[in-house]
């Protein structure tokens, strides 16, 4: 196996910067390829804690980090975060790549994301109003500016103009009047280009020639399939692919370099913003687990809404990702719970229904077939090797893996890089470049 992707299996935050920190170390190259500073994947070991937005967790392995094509990217933000983690003891230098394709969001994507929001009231879509649809709005209709146009002065000019032009007249109509001018905008898009520029290059060309020569790559995933602009519960989507299909699109790598995929999926279910989440709790139990598991957002610190697992999404996500394997993580988080209730299927108007159906107005309706598992009532936090779960611990996980089709190769008890059952004793794991 060369080529890795690690992808979220439900609505984001199913722990994949733990993952992908876990396998960092076996690979040269660990890549962002879709999304943006949206995302907020948690890394901790020792009593390091690192929330990163758009760097790809593999710097702080010392692996070399590339922001792909299909990434949307906030100069701001980016160059908030480099400084944060290399204040924090991390070296970010030629080890970070930045694709001369990627887009750039303006400061007009960001209002419009704001705009439409506010516009929509009770009907939001509960965005991380980081400006993500609205730059990948540009993007799709051939408006966009990306990161090698930062650096042809009068390109840039006519492009932010052109952008500012077509958002002033949608922003006013949403009653948003206070918009910065282009030469503002130009200004300091400038003075962040000139900071960026040691890291940018074409990504691409780099990846091809490095896979070429036998490099080892790890895609690191945002979001979560169930947030897929298009195999989502859409509209209340991102705005990017949350598939493995969009890792050969976002890196402009070939579809054929990808090898394997590994989905992560909370040992329950969460889901931050607004939109349909069959087998939510909005009870104390849902309050428990938002305590017991610290379910409020990476991003943006909005309390998080629980559920219980629901395997019909998980089964989807796995098939449409391809999943070879899966990581269940947080299971500490369901050591006091017996029984458990696992979604396997859902009633539509007293019919079975396997999977989501296609309107979210649906799928709200869906009444969840929940099947009762036993619990444990035994502590499994920071538990390292499978055979020391408990039984009824065990049985969770395979039935997890029964229902996906797919081996558990990770089991997380923790927050932390130590707090890890890694089951090196199956075929997927014995694939895996070495560990240094
Ligand atoms: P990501 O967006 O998929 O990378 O996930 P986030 O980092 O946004 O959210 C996952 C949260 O769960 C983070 O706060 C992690 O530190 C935490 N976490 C990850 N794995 C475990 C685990 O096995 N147990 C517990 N208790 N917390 C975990
Ligand atoms: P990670 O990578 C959880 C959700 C937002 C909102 C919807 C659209 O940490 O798992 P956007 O700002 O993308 O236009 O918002 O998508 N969302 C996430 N939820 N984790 C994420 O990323 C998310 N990225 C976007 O909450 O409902
Ligand atoms: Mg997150």
């Amino acid at each position: 196996m060369k080529v890795l992707t690690v992808l979220g299996g439900q609505w984001g935050d199913e722990g994949k910067g733990k993952i992908v920190d876990l396998l960092a170390g076996r690979f040269d190259v660990v890549a962002r390829y879709h999304g943006g500073h949206n995302a907020g994947h948690t890394v901790k070991y020792a009593d390091r804690h690192f929330a990163l937005h758009l760097l790809p967790a593999g710097v702080l392995r010392g692996r070399t980090g590339v922001i792909g094509p299909g990434v949307v990217v906030d100069l701001g933000a980016l160059l908030a975060e480099i400084d944060a983690v290399r204040a924090a003891g991390v070296t970010v230098g030629e080890n970070l790549l930045l694709s001369d394709r990627a887009h750039v969001i303006l400061p007009y994507h960001r209002l419009l994301d704001a705009a439409r929001e506010k516009a929509a009231g009770d009907a939001k879509l509960g965005t991380t109003l980081r400006g993500i649809g609205p730059a990948y709005e540009s993007a799709a209709s051939r408006k966009g500016v990306r990161i090698a146009e930062l650096y042809r002065e009068a390109t840039l000019k006519a492009r932010v103009e052109a952008i500012a032009f077509e958002s002033k007249a949608l922003l006013e109509s949403l009653a948003m009047t206070d918009i910065p001018g282009v030469e503002a905008v130009v200004e300091a898009l400038g003075e962040a280009a000139r900071r960026l520029r040691p890291h940018v290059v074409d990504t691409g060309l780099y990846l091809r020639k490095r896979l070429g020569e036998g490099a080892t790559l790890l895609g690191e995933g945002a979001h979560g399939v169930l947030l897929d602009i298009g195999a989502g519960t859409y509209p209340f989507v991102t705005s990017s692919h949350c598939t493995s299909a969009s890792v050969a699109s976002g890196l402009q790598i070939a579809p054929k370099q990808l090898d394997a995929s590994l989905l992560v999926l909370k040992a329950y279910t969460t889901r931050v913003g607004s939109g349909p989440f069959p087998t939510e709790l909005s009870d104390a139990t849902g309050e428990y687990l938002r305590k017991r598991g610290n379910e409020y957002g990476t991003s943006t610190g909005r309390p998080r809404r629980t559920g219980w697992l629901d395997l019909a999404v998980g089964r989807f996500a796995a098939d449409v990702t391809g999943a070879d394997a899966i990581a269940i993580t947080k299971l500490d988080v369901l050591d006091d719970i017996d029984p458990i209730p696992v979604c396997v299927g859902y009633r539509l108007d007293g019919k079975l229904v396997e999977t989501l159906p296609a309107l979210v107005e649906d799928v709200a309706r869906l009444e969840p077939v929940l099947e009762k598992l036993p619990g444990w009532k035994a502590k499994t936090t920071s538990v390292t090797r499978f055979s020391d779960l408990p039984p009824a611990a065990r049985r969770y996980v395979s039935f997890i893996e029964e229902k996906t089709g797919a081996p558990a190769v990770f089991v997380s008890t923790g927050p932390r890089r130590e707090e890890t059952i890694f089951r090196d004793d199956l075929p997927f794991a014995a694939a895996l470049p070495a560990d240094p």
